[in-house]
């Protein structure tokens, strides 16, 4: 924390080696070191800064996936970081507690910096978050779901054949460690999973059947806890549980071939078939007690009422309204002060998702699609939009106006970002 009051971080990324599973001369990517980056953390109204050094020999940048900031601070394809430079952006954090991360996001070379392993969590609280298990790394643990495809003993980056979703990997990473497992030492686990895979969508649930209670979504906690038993996340999506894992009992986390609503060789060639083992609970024989989930969460912030719609049609794996992205041109203009329904088709037949920067909206409709989910009544920031669907979405652009420097929209598919599925919007 610096004189002023300001809460400093200091990140470097760089490369480096790991042992992933496939002997200890992997060459990869991280922030701070070898792979991935810290969990960085703060506090509603704090004022954040971030020193970003790039010593990664290629030009890159840091994104604040979720966070709610100026434009200028955003860490997208505009603010890139030269090799060997330093960039301090700095904001308000302005928003609800809510498990965020961060990510490289330069256009074209998104997805490959990203599977090098530069990638991490933002964890923002607030003075009066409900009680819930919050001892970071005993009893509320992140869970940073990727998936990886070897080559000898180094990362493959050659996408799958015949899918054009970009890389599906057999081995899964998580928090960097393959084969991974929790000693569960607490009656009670809070954990933030992040899918941070480049195209891989899972549909998490446990071996033994275990329900979990869902209390978080990308923007933050829901309004109340919800009882499930599996749960789907697309790229870029999070989602907070807590498991009350038996004493002595060992429960597998695991993705079974997830809802994907393609036809068949859509399916099979986007890992709708795929089954992976993902982080093994092992509670102890006795555990510790903590609280149970309260019934009542959060109060979401009211949107208000949309007085502009804007139409975003997926039209195909390059192109969102039939455009591919253009850095020097601005998609959209918002003028800030009001809300807006962002209504995204998927008339592609490919899979795609829909994430939205500086905003946290909320999915008021879908068609084609089951709109009643759990995972869709929270404020999100990215949504799975399967082929056919539409999902209407509310959103709120307060502040941050700024007429020169775009936020970004695009399907968080690596792959179909870096190829083009992007726009741009200003708020003014
Ligand atoms: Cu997670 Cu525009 O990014
Ligand atoms: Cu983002
Ligand atoms: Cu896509």
């Amino acid at each position: 924390v610096a004189e002023d009051g300001t809460r400093v971080f200091d990140l470097t990324m760089q490369r480096g080696t790991s042992d992933l599973g496939h002997g200890p001369d992997t060459q990869t990517w991280g922030v701070n070191g070898d792979y991935l980056g810290p969990t960085l953390r703060a506090t509603r109204g704090e004022n954040v800064r971030v020193n970003v050094r790039n010593e990664v020999g290629e030009t890159s940048t840091l994104h604040w996936h979720g966070m709610h900031l100026p434009a200028a601070m955003d860490g997208g394809p505009h603010q890139s970081v030269e090799p060997g430079a330093t960039w301090s952006p700095q904001w308000t954090i302005d928003q609800p507690a809510a498990t965020l991360w961060y990510h490289p996001h330069l256009h074209g070379s998104t997805a490959s910096h990203v599977y090098r392993g530069l990638a991490g969590l933002f964890l923002l609280d607030e003075r009066d978050d409900p009680e819930l298990p919050d001892e970071y790394g005993v009893d509320d643990v992140p869970v940073i779901v990727q998936d990886k495809k070897f080559d000898g003993t180094q990362l493959d980056e050659d996408g799958a054949i015949f899918a054009n979703v970009g890389i599906l990997g057999d081995e899964i990473l998580v928090n960097g460690t393959p084969g991974a497992f929790l000693d569960v030492t607490t009656e009670r686990v809070r954990l933030r999973l992040l899918n941070a895979s480049n195209a891989r969508i899972y549909n998490f649930s446990f071996d033994t059947g275990l329900p979990f209670d869902l209390i978080g979504t990308d923007g933050g906690l829901l309004e109340s806890p919800v009882a499930l038993r599996s749960l789907q996340l697309s790229p870029g999506e999070r989602a907070e549980i807590v498991v009350e894992a038996p004493a002595g009992t060992r429960n597998v986390l695991r993705s079974t071939p997830p809802d994907l609503r393609a036809d068949f060789w859509q399916t099979r060639f986007s890992g709708g078939d795929d089954s992976v083992d993902v982080l093994e609970l092992r509670a102890a024989d006795t555990l510790e007690s903590n609280e149970p989930v309260p019934a009542r969460l959060a109060t979401l912030e009211d949107l208000g009422e949309p007085t502009v719609t804007r139409t975003f049609d997926l039209t195909s794996s390059t192109e969102i309204n039939n455009r591919a992205m253009d850095m020097n041109r601005i998609d959209e203009v918002v003028v800030a002060g009001t809300t807006e329904l962002w209504e995204v088709t998927n008339i592609s037949g490919v899979v795609h998702n829909f994430h939205v920067h500086d905003v946290q909206f909320q999915v008021v409709e879908a068609t084609g699609m089951p709109t009643d989910h759990p995972t869709l009544t929270g404020r999100k920031d990215t949504v799975y939009v399967p082929p056919g669907a539409t999902v209407r979405l509310l959103m709120r652009f307060d502040d941050h106006t700024d007429p020169n420097v775009p936020y970004m929209y695009h399907c968080h598919l690596l792959r179909h970002e870096d190829d083009g599925m992007m726009g741009q919007f200003v708020v003014v």
